[in-house]
């Protein structure tokens, strides 16, 4: 498992992934880290989805510090998605995690948010 350090390694030894590739990849992480949720929300597990919502924020933010410098064109759109997801969508689902509320209808929210910054990114 790839962790936040080593993407900031590999970004500035210039012999990591190419950024694309990187970013491919944290949305590969992201998608188990999904998936890992859904289990837990399914069981009413609220300590594994904080913990599950933790660790997806560190990946989105991988995500965003690497989709600035790889989509020069799409940059501000992408930005402002990731500032949507990372600023006011995660939160409200960790605050609901952390006040206990655990379920599927959690996980469906941020599936939700997941896929409406790539609705935003289709052609
Ligand atoms: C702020 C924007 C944004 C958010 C939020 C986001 N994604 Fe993505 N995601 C993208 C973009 C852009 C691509 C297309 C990448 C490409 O084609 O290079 C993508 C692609 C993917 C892919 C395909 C990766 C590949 O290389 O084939 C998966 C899987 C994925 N995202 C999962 C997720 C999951 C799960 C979440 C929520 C936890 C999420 N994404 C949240 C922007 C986002």
């Amino acid at each position: 498992m790839r962790t936040a350090g080593g993407i900031l390694l590999a970004l500035t030894s210039c012999s990591g992934p190419a950024p694309a590739e990187e970013f491919g990849a944290l949305m590969e992480d992201l998608q188990e880290r999904v998936r890992a949720l859904v289990e837990d929300s399914d069981a009413g597990r609220a300590d594994a989805m904080q913990r599950g919502l933790a660790r997806i924020r560190t990946l989105a933010e991988a995500a965003r510090a690497i989709g600035r410098l790889r989509d020069e064109a799409r940059r501000e759109e992408l930005e402002s998605q990731f500032a949507l997801f990372l600023d006011v969508r995660l939160p409200e689902l960790e605050a609901a995690a952390r006040d206990g509320e655990a379920g599927p209808a959690l996980a469906s929210r941020l599936q939700r948010s997941c896929r409406a910054c790539h609705d935003a990114f289709k052609e």
